[in-house]
């Protein structure tokens, strides 16, 4: 009786497992796109279409805070201080750099034509991918593909694109974000008149910033198509309290900002119209996909992934234009996802970073996993329901590059043929850990400089309480009665391991600490018995403020196991009886 069961269970979920048919995947990826400036509530057609019929992740973020580093962690899901691939151009980032780790022979669309995808891509793929390297090699996985190439990737009217692997074509005179759209449009088409199913990436450059080289590199705001001319006239970026403070925060270059004056702020005010009108452009070829789909009877059986690759300042912190830093206004980015099983008009707060999206697609294109350092997206209340990550990993090396026409932080610095303006050294590691007892942000500089922020009270992260002026607030803070500088070491520790981590470790970190696995978030680490352990944890630290990568310069670079013995470590048997009585 039971075997027969059994029998017909197991026959019928062979069946189904056949049966089920490999949903397509359509992902559209912005260049820059904000969260704290409202740019997702300017989308009238993503609301309808995307946010309104499936999910936003509310807590959603890239894992380094700028272009080339962030999509190559996005389509690896590898962390970037495993792909090396840290900068924009060479030597540690660009094409030719991802072409040298391997990159290209070994990432998201390969994987999935291995698994019978039909794949496509239009828009920008890498930074420094030119008009000259474009074919050594040709960028491998796609069916089809259509890549804008600098150096007139940020030209809105002045694309150049090569078309699987011919030589550049120039649309001098149309408009970039249309575009891209139209080839994007006619991939899906394509895509649909095969029967397997397929993979469609549209990657706009809209609303990053205008780039041109003559001789110099000169930012501007973005272009918009003269259709979108009259929109948003009364638009404002919203004065919160970090906007162009009155009292600064931060530390670094940071700290050190002269306040904006009114002309440069109303410019600010200006570029952030101009990235929403270029965002409209986006918004409606998200709707014309979605009615495409709808039209030949595909959208029930299509994933629909919205995100960008990092998220956008501009006068926050007293910053001009730009990315590059781990405040929330760049890490903090829009996700939106939409397909079958998709919870629809929800909200998500699941803790989900860039990482995950390889493993995620990866999965529901019913492939086995790859070796990524993420983990799927739960993409069902069940699964949200599980879901216990409550960390996101930050990481950055080299300068931060301030945008649109006032951008200047210090010296010009010379690199190569162009001059690059910098903020000086950037070069920090970041942790991000939202649980249900706290919102905390912590970072250590390359000049050993700290930060932690305490977004509960704290959401434009002004108040470091590392430093003197916020001594009383740090006396006050506490998470589970626990004082500062008992969590702290715990982040430390956590972030010791996050900045080496692969696979497994970077989504259970805890593990490594504790490797009998009965610790597995913050709350769990801050026991008092454990303070001894953490006090004597090395300290994540750095020797120098390097461009790149250099592990030489980066301090200590793991972290002690706990190795008490015996039932000692076991949960069961702590009975804390002390002032801490709240862990019993
Ligand atoms: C797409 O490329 C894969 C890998 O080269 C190949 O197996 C597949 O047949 C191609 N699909 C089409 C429609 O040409
Ligand atoms: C547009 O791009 C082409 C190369 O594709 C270049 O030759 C031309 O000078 C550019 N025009 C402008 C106005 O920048
Ligand atoms: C405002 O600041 C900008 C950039 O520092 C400067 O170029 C400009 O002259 C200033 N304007 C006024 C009115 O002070
Ligand atoms: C950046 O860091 C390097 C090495 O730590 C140091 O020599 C240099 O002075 C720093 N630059 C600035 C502008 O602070
Ligand atoms: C990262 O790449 C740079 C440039 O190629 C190299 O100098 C550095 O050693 C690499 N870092 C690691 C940890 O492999």
């Amino acid at each position: 009786m039971h075997l027969k069961i059994l029998l017909a269970a197991l026959s019928w979920l062979c069946h189904s497992t056949l049966a089920a048919k490999q949903p397509n995947i359509l992902f559209i990826l912005t260049d820059d796109q904000d969260w704290h400036m409202q740019s997702l509530q300017h989308m009238p057609l993503l609301q309808k279409h995307l946010v309104n019929e499936g999910t936003l992740y509310s807590r959603h973020y890239c894992t380094v805070a700028i272009c080339c580093p962030s999509r190559v962690n996005i389509w690896t899901g590898r962390a970037a201080h495993n792909t090396n691939v840290t900068d924009v151009h060479p030597p540690y980032g660009g094409y030719p750099k991802i072409v040298r780790e391997g990159i290209n022979d070994d990432y998201l669309p390969v994987w999935l034509q291995n698994a019978g995808y039909n794949t496509y891509y239009t828009g920008k793929l890498w930074n420094a991918h030119t008009v000259e390297n474009y074919d050594a090699p040709y960028a491998r996985g796609f069916n089809g593909s259509d890549f804008l190439l600098d150096p007139f990737t940020y030209r809105y009217y002045n694309a150049s694109l090569t078309r699987n692997g011919a030589p550049p074509v120039s649309y001098e005179g149309q408009y970039s974000p249309d575009v891209t759209a139209g080839k994007a449009y006619a991939f899906v088409e394509e895509a649909l008149s095969h029967d397997k199913p397929w993979f469609v990436v549209h990657a706009p450059i809209a609303p990053h910033g205008d780039v041109s080289f003559d001789k110099k590199l000169k930012f501007d705001k973005p272009y918009y198509a003269e259709r979108h001319a009259h929109l948003f006239k009364d638009y404002q970026i919203p004065r919160e309290e970090n906007f162009n403070p009155e009292h600064q925060g931060g530390v670094s270059w940071v700290a050190k900002l002269p306040r904006l004056n009114d002309t440069v702020v109303d410019y600010q005010d200006e570029y952030q119209r101009a990235r929403l009108r270029s965002l409209q452009a986006v918004d409606e070829s998200v709707e014309a996909l979605v009615k495409l789909l709808e039209a030949r009877g595909e959208l029930e059986n299509t994933y629909i992934i919205y995100t960008t690759d990092n998220g956008y300042h501009i006068g926050q912190h007293r910053m001009h234009p730009g990315k590059e830093c781990g405040f929330e206004t760049d890490v903090h980015i829009p996700l939106v996802i939409r397909g079958p099983g998709v919870p629809v008009g929800h909200i998500s707060e699941v803790v989900t970073a860039h990482t995950d999206l390889a493993s995620t697609i990866v999965g529901l294109a019913g492939s086995t996993l790859q070796n990524t350092d993420g983990i799927p997206i739960p993409l069902t209340y069940e699964g949200e329901e599980k879901s216990k990550t409550e960390h996101v990993t930050i990481e950055y090396w080299g300068v931060a590059i301030p945008e649109g026409k006032y951008g200047r932080y210090g010296d010009l610095v010379e690199t190569g043929d162009y001059d690059i303006p910098t903020g000086a050294n950037n070069t920090y590691k970041a942790v991000r850990v939202i649980g249900g007892e706290y919102n905390l942000y912590y970072a250590v500089w390359c000049t050993n400089e700290a930060e932690l922020y305490d977004l509960t009270t704290d959401a434009g992260e002004l108040r470091n309480l590392f430093s003197a002026e916020y001594a009383s607030q740090r006396e006050g803070f506490s998470i589970r009665n626990r004082p500062f500088h008992e969590v702290i070491t715990r982040l430390d520790a956590l972030m010791m391991v996050l900045k080496t981590c692969k696979g497994r470790a970077c989504t259970h970190p805890w593990e490594i600490l504790h490797p009998k696995g009965n610790v597995a978030s913050l709350t769990d680490s801050l026991q008092p018995r454990y303070d001894s352990f953490y006090v004597d944890q090395p300290k994540v630290s750095f020797t120098k403020c390097e461009l790149g990568y250099i592990k030489e310069s980066e301090g200590p670079l793991d972290a002690i196991p706990y190795a008490q013995e015996g039932a000692a470590d076991d949960p069961l048997s702590f009975r804390y009886q002390g002032p801490f009585s709240i862990w019993t």
